[in-house]
């Protein structure tokens, strides 16, 4: 049985991701973290208001975390004192922090990423690989659609796709948000990334490869935040088996 614990518990992510971890046959919630419990168990396990309260007879094997990026400081200290993989998963993480995981990670294993669908990591390795095939002659547009209280845009995801395309291509491209504010022609060296607002769609991220007599669209859609406890869960199970190191979804995706 391996058994985790999830920091931010009592928020929407935590939620998702302690009911999905229950329905595992070989996991249990071992116990949760989250400032804004009261005091009840979360289905049979305890919830600590911070690392500081968890006992030290308490154990788990993997951290997993959907929190606020204010929290992960300490929660970096406590699983490197306490020898715990961790999963964070928590977004908008400063250099600091981001460098204070990276040491963490020569002492335990420590896995990051920004979005945990397996299917976007996917998405990121065939649109990075399908830019490489089809060269220049290919136009490359990247459309995002997300409800409307979104207030972000473009998505954090479109521009790792982006990213993704261009550190396959020597770094190449420009991005072009705002065709309004251009009169003037579209260039080969350009990554076009446009965002869509409206009604409930939770996310989808469309990337356009489009030549002179035929179009190719890669296209992922997300259909409910299961998705990134999903991820998680699989993060979870990969570095309970692995050594110390720093892990995001590039490792868990292999084509
Ligand atoms: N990586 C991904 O794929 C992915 C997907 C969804 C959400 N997220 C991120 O996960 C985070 C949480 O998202 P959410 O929608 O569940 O938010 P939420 O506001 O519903 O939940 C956050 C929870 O964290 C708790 N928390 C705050 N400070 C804490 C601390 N010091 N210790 C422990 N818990 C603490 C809060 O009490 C709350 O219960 C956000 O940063 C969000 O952007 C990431």
């Amino acid at each position: 049985m391996i058994k985790i614990a999830v920091h931010g518990i009592c928020g929407k992510m935590g939620e998702i991701t302690a009911r999905m971890i229950s329905a595992q046959k070989d996991m249990k919630v071992s116990y949760g973290i989250d400032p804004f419990t009261n005091g009840n168990s979360m289905g049979g396990a305890p919830v600590y208001r911070s690392c500081d309260e968890v006992p030290s007879d308490e154990s788990c094997d993997v951290i997993i975390d959907f929190s606020n990026f204010k929290a992960i400081p300490a929660l970096i200290r406590f699983a490197e004192f306490r020898r715990i993989p961790v999963v964070v998963c928590t977004t908008g993480l400063d250099v600091e922090t981001k460098e204070l995981m990276y040491n963490a990670s020569k002492i335990i294993p420590v896995f990051h990423s920004a979005n945990m669908s397996v299917g976007v990591a996917l998405l990121k390795a065939l649109a990075a690989k399908a830019s490489t095939v089809l060269g220049e002659s290919f136009d490359i547009e990247i459309v995002e659609r997300h409800h409307n209280r979104k207030i972000d845009a473009p998505s954090g995801t479109a521009l790792a796709l982006a990213d993704a395309i261009n550190e396959a291509n020597g770094g190449k491209f420009d991005y072009v948000y705002d065709r309004h504010s251009r009169i003037e022609k579209r260039c080969k060296s350009e990554i076009g990334i446009s965002s869509v607002r409206g009604g409930n769609i939770v996310g989808d991220h469309e990337v356009l490869f489009a030549g002179e007599n035929e179009v190719i669209e890669l296209t992922h859609r997300a259909q409910s935040r299961d998705i990134f406890a999903e991820g998680a869960i699989k993060a979870a199970r990969f570095v309970f088996e692995r050594e110390n190191g720093f892990y995001t979804m590039e490792d868990l995706i292999v084509i």
